[in-house]
């Protein structure tokens, strides 16, 4: 096994059926290959509706691929999430594969500080020691300190967005998807956002992402990774 090889994605299609359309199809992916090695940032680009976050939701699994093989190394060994259990799925998501959407989805009464935490408790940590570490990435983050104990349902878009970003980031994960995950974010926390993300690579972790705007993708991306839409729109 190429230990360096963490996604390898092989003839790889997604269409929708449109059931209010007579069962037609949209074909949004097809024939994608791609390989994500650890240490590198792969950036998604390309139009809106060229099948980006599709691509994304599939590798994540929250879509079926109607085609074609998604092989995520996981424990050491090949999971095919094409074909994978719901179980396997979980366990998946919680130790190796992370995904971080525009969106922050708030669960009512819950701090931000315990949101963000939640992932390192997950997979066993100390609760003061998770604590800890998710003040530091709020703190890094500029999130100021009087929002800590609050639930973000009344934060700014751009607040809400940096909670999301320490919630993803906490528990070191070998894949990372990221779904323009700074888009209401203003240039400097772009910039931590981008620190964030090379640290993670030193670690090891392989980044898959899409960023809307070019100095970020600039600033993070190792290699493009341009898609086209299939159907006109
Ligand atoms: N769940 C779905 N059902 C039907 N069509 C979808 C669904 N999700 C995405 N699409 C369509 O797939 C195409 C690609 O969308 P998307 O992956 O969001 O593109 P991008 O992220 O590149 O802007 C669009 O035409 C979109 O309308
Ligand atoms: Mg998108």
């Amino acid at each position: 096994m190429n230990t360096n090889l963490m996604l390898d994605l092989h003839d790889l299609g997604k269409s929708f059926e449109l059931h209010h359309q007579h069962d037609a199809h949209l074909h949004v992916l097809d024939g994608i290959r791609l390989q994500l090695h650890a240490g590198e940032c792969v950036v998604l680009s390309g139009p809106s509706g060229a099948g980006k976050s599709t691509l994304l939701r599939v590798i994540y699994a929250n879509y079926r691929p109607s085609r074609g093989s998604v092989r995520l190394r996981h424990d050491g060994r090949w999971l095919e999430l094409a074909s994978a259990t719901p179980h396997e799925v979980l366990d998946a998501r919680r130790r190796t594969l992370g995904y971080v959407s525009q969106f922050l989805r708030v669960i009512p009464r819950v701090p931000a500080l315990d949101i963000v935490a939640e992932p390192l408790l997950q997979i066993g940590a100390e609760p003061a020691q998770a604590r800890q570490r998710a003040g530091e990435l709020l703190h890094r983050l500029n999130v100021p300190e009087r929002l800590w104990q609050l639930p973000p349902g009344t934060f700014s878009g751009g607040e809400q967005q940096r909670v999301n970003i320490a919630r993803g980031l906490i528990a070191p994960r070998p894949v990372l998807l990221l779904d323009e995950p700074t888009a209401s974010l203003d240039a400097a926390n772009r910039a931590v956002v981008a620190q964030l993300l090379a640290e993670a690579r030193v670690a090891g972790s392989a980044v898959l992402g899409i960023f809307h705007d070019e100095d970020m993708r600039d600033r993070v991306a190792t290699r493009l990774f341009p898609m086209q839409p299939l159907e006109p729109a």
